[in-house]
């Protein structure tokens, strides 16, 4: 298998990224309220830069950096550091499709949005499910560090437990 080429996020990635992400909560519920409509979840107006995985022509992977948008890690970064609001972004929207896993994949796209995070002053932090531990070993192995629990509310009345992390400072 040929490496994933890592690269930003063009407009045309758009329908590849839809079906890898529907590839990926068949088999990893993530999101966990499930895409209704791939395309606008992953081009949406509150993402700041995203980055693509190509593998033989095919989109294997997507990470981007969000403005916050009321997640659990924003506010209780904020209240942790004294940071200004307008400093932090998101890490968000992280997967890469199965058959592409384990080839440091998630790590390179996760290393892309940090330094995008170091090159804008942007603090990087992130909820994820506590479901999805190959992700929490992922963020751990390149020094983002637990800064709370949550829990994330879904659907009709559903909740899940998460974790929310920071990226290590510069
Ligand atoms: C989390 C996720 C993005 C990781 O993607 P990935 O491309 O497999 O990530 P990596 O290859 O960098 O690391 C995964 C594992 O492969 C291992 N690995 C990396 N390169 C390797 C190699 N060349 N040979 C063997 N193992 C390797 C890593 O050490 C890691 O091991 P671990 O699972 O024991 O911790 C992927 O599992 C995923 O999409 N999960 C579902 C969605 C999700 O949870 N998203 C997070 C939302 S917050």
């Amino acid at each position: 298998m040929n490496p994933a080429i890592v690269r930003p996020f063009e407009s045309d990635d758009l329908p590849g990224a839809a079906t890898a992400l529907i590839k990926v909560h068949e088999t990893d519920g993530y999101p966990v309220e499930g895409v209704e409509d791939p395309e606008t979840w992953i081009s949406s107006d509150d993402v700041l830069r995203a980055w693509v995985a190509e593998m033989d022509g095919e989109i294997v992977g997507h990470v981007a950096v969000m403005r916050p948008q009321g997640e659990a890690a924003v506010s209780l970064w904020i209240e942790q550091s004294g940071d200004d609001e307008g400093h932090v972004a998101v890490l968000g929207r992280l997967f890469v499709v199965q058959a592409a896993r384990k080839h440091a994949t998630g790590r390179r796209l996760t290393e892309a949005a940090m330094s995008y995070g170091r090159e804008h002053d942007l603090r990087l932090v992130l909820d994820v499910m506590a479901k999805d531990a190959a992700a929490m070993r992922l963020y751990e192995r390149l020094g983002w560090r637990k800064i709370g629990e949550t829990t994330h509310h879904f659907g009709n009345d559903e909740s899940i437990p998460a974790v929310c992390y920071v990226a290590p400072g510069a």
